[in-house]
């Protein structure tokens, strides 16, 4: 099922987000400011193009890459929602379908944009027959950890990507995900993907030239002492690594929902200014949402 139009229904879903910290996942400060600079880069190795995001839970890391969309780049999002069918592992559906629904993905999203991004409701293999070849200019993989999925994901990204297009894999290096360390690493050694950055989390990587961007990166991450970026050189490669450190989280969205008053003393001016001057049709709607997802 593909759409860009929110469901509606009656499920339950945990209240709306007042800040990106309140949606649940697994994507840390360094990431989201690794994100914010490989998706802001404006220059003329950066022109517009699309992001694919494969594997968005309750939209995290979605709501980052929504704030980076230019006028003209479309954006698919593909998750299996905890639907019935599709999960690789038992183990992984038993806690999707407790934690996770379209709705609340919807919902969340909604609180810091417009309009949701392009939502494929399936396994990512469907992809690789959708989008259109040298399109994107980011795919983010973070669906199924399981090795045979993640080689195709991989697969799918490559052909999606433009040639200086930049692809994450998430948990490359997490113990529990030893597949995605497998795909991971036989991209880099066996089908030309260069690794550009290593964060705890995930890796960076391209199929075009990684130097400049390997460059541009390290001067930007010395501006974070915390990070202590260094370059590592590994079977020919050389990629900028860092440490994850006590970053902070860049401030790139902001929700429109109100923060519950006891936390409101302690949000910071612009994000104050920010939600109080929403126009009341975004506020109403909202609360709509709200009440018909409470
Ligand atoms: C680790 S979570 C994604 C986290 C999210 N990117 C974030 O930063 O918060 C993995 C997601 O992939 C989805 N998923 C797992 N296997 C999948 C598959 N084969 N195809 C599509 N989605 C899948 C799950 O439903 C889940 O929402």
């Amino acid at each position: 099922m593909t759409s860009s139009e929110a469901t509606t229904g009656q499920e339950a879903t945990p209240p709306l987000p007042s800040s990106l910290e309140e949606v649940p996942g697994w994507f840390w400060p360094l990431d989201q400011r690794l994100f914010a600079w490989f998706l802001g880069r404006e220059t003329p190795h950066n022109p517009p193009g699309d992001l694919l995001e494969m594997g968005c839970y309750l939209g995290k890391s979605t709501i980052v890459m929504g704030a980076f969309l230019r006028p003209g780049e479309k954006m698919t999002v593909c998750d299996l929602f905890g639907s019935d069918d599709g999960y690789t592992k038992k183990a992984a559906k038993a806690f999707y379908q407790k934690t996770l629904n379209r709705r609340a993905f919807e919902a969340n999203y909604l609180a810091f944009h417009d309009t949701l991004p392009e939502l494929v409701e399936a396994r990512t293999d469907v992809l690789a027959s959708m989008v259109a070849e040298d399109s994107c200019r980011f795919v983010h993989i973070d669906a199924s950890h399981m090795y045979e999925d993640v080689r195709g994901d991989i697969v799918t990204a490559k052909k999606a990507l433009r040639e200086d297009g930049i692809v994450v894999l998430d948990d490359y290096r997490t113990d529990h995900t030893p597949g995605v360390a497998a795909a991971t690493w036989e991209a880099v050694l066996c089908h030309g993907l260069r690794p550009v950055m290593l964060s705890s989390n995930k890796l960076y990587g391209t199929w075009g030239d990684p130097a400049p961007l390997r460059e541009a990166l390290l001067e930007e991450l010395r501006t974070i002492p915390e990070c202590r970026p260094e370059i590592q050189h590994l079977a020919g490669h050389s990629v900028v690594r860092a440490a994850r450190g006590r970053i902070t989280a860049p401030d790139v969205v902001v929700s429109r929902i109100p923060a519950p008053p006891e936390r409101r003393k302690g949000r910071s001016l612009p994000r104050r200014i920010a939600v109080d001057l929403l126009p009341p049709v975004v506020t109403r709607m909202i609360r709509q949402a709200r009440r018909s997802h409470g």
